[in-house]
């Protein structure tokens, strides 16, 4: 089998974790739980082919750590003592394998369309209404800011017993964590909000709880955003994150994963085309919008899709533009997702000393076989952005739906021995 020895496939350590290489399956909510947030099989088999893919580490798609951290149907939940031994067969599965998986865990906060999980009460740092959705959160009080953390950390601890090897704090995408880093999210006036120090107090307490009751062994990584990307409003550049990451790096953090954008954003986050997507999300998530948002939506959908298409093209390693800020404040391993499909783009980005390591999302939901594709030069199905995926999220599992690419994958799997 030819092996090639690029920087990509040398070894790197994340707290006592040492992987063999450096491509990594990032965190994409699989929505095939039960309805309650159980394991499922067809959950269990989803990563089954990842680490039979031989993915060095995996991430999960978020999990919620309390019910009402939800925020999609068929989410997986590590919220309860009696999903231990379900979550416990992710972990196994892949350990059979030789492979490493951690759980991603959050909590959504605002970011949430109450109708489509059935959700009675919203919560977020501020009063800070989503422009998206229209969901209005109510803000925290300080005694549940830190039933949230115990929450966190109790999720954790369960992780830890069902077998995971480390978990990644979900502060990206506009969820609670981000909410609260983001000054235009968070207008707290006690010490939770104002300053940097303020704002990422939240991730740091839970980080503390983590470590109590984990230990110092258990390697813990956070998933934040490279930029805000909320234009016009009070959020946050690469700068001012990564003096987040680097005050996260001093209360003991691991590794940083950085991806980009809130809901509010637009798709800064899955950049590519939206024709397919947004055509499904009308049917599925927002469905479930407020009627005039609804119906908004659905009459400019060829107009939204027109405009996401123009301002969120594809692009390879399309958030290493906020890397540096980063790279030159961390000395924690720093992961770098965000459009990455080709070998010489992956070894560019290490080879230049943007980031340590590269994550991926959508390839693998293409083909679960993609490292070992790309490490050994064979052919896949090929992901082509078209963000299918993202436009049945919820309503159905996350999967590829591209006719063309789907079928590849299907005649793929079907010769496997799985
Ligand atoms: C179907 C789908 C589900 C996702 N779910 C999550 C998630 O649960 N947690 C998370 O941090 N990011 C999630 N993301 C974002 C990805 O982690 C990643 O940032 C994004 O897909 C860009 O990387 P890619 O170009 O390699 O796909 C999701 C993306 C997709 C397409």
């Amino acid at each position: 089998m030819p092996r090639d020895q690029g920087l990509l496939f040398t070894p790197i350590r994340i707290g006592a974790l040492e992987l063999p290489a450096r491509l990594f399956k990032t965190a994409t909510a699989e929505t095939r739980a039960t309805a309650d947030g159980g394991v499922t099989d067809d959950v269990v088999n989803f990563y089954r082919l990842l680490a039979k893919g031989e993915t060095p580490l995996i991430v999960t798609g978020n999990i919620y750590v309390n019910r009402q951290g939800k925020s999609a149907p068929r989410q997986l939940g590590a919220d309860d003592d009696d999903k231990i031994p379900g979550l416990s067969r992710i972990p196994d599965t892949v350990h059979a394998h030789g492979g490493r998986i951690f759980a991603q865990l959050n909590h959504c906060g605002r970011q949430v369309v109450p109708d489509f999980v059935g959700a009675a009460d919203v919560v977020s740092a501020s009063g800070v209404t989503d422009l998206l959705t229209g969901t209005r959160p109510r803000a925290l009080g300080a005694d549940e800011i830190a039933s949230i953390v115990d929450d966190f950390a109790t999720a954790a601890a369960r992780c830890r017993r069902a077998g995971f090897d480390g978990v990644q704090l979900h502060s990206a995408n506009g969820y609670l964590l981000s909410q609260f880093l983001t000054p235009y999210t968070n207008r707290r006036g006690d010490e939770y909000g104002g300053s940097l120090e303020g704002r990422t107090r939240l991730a740091r307490e839970i980080l503390a709880a983590i470590r109590h009751c984990c230990g110092e062994d258990f390697p813990v990584i956070i998933k934040m955003n490279g930029a805000d990307k909320l234009a016009l409003r009070n959020g946050l550049t690469a700068s001012e994150l990564a003096q987040a990451a680097h005050r996260m790096e001093a209360a003991g953090i691991d590794a940083v994963e950085i991806s980009v954008g809130h809901y509010e954003s637009g798709f800064p986050m899955v950049c590519g085309s939206f024709d397919l997507c947004l055509r499904h999300m009308v049917r599925g998530s927002m469905a479930q919008l407020p009627t005039v948002r609804r119906v908004l939506m659905r009459a400019f959908r060829p107009l939204v899709a027109f405009a996401s298409n123009h301002l969120w093209p594809s692009r390879e390693g399309f958030n290493l533009d906020h890397a540096p800020e980063f790279s030159r404040r961390l000395t924690i391993p720093l992961i770098c997702v965000g459009g990455f499909r080709s070998r010489d783009k992956m070894e560019a980005a290490l080879a230049a000393g943007l980031c340590d390591a590269v994550s991926a999302g959508r390839p693998f939901i293409a083909d679960p076989f993609f490292f070992r594709h790309l490490r050994d030069r064979q052919p896949g199905p090929a992901c082509v952005d078209c963000n299918g995926c993202v436009g049945h999220l919820g309503a159905q599992p996350a999967d590829c739906y591209h006719p063309a690419v789907r079928s590849e994958k299907d005649a793929m799997l079907g010769r496997e021995d799985i």
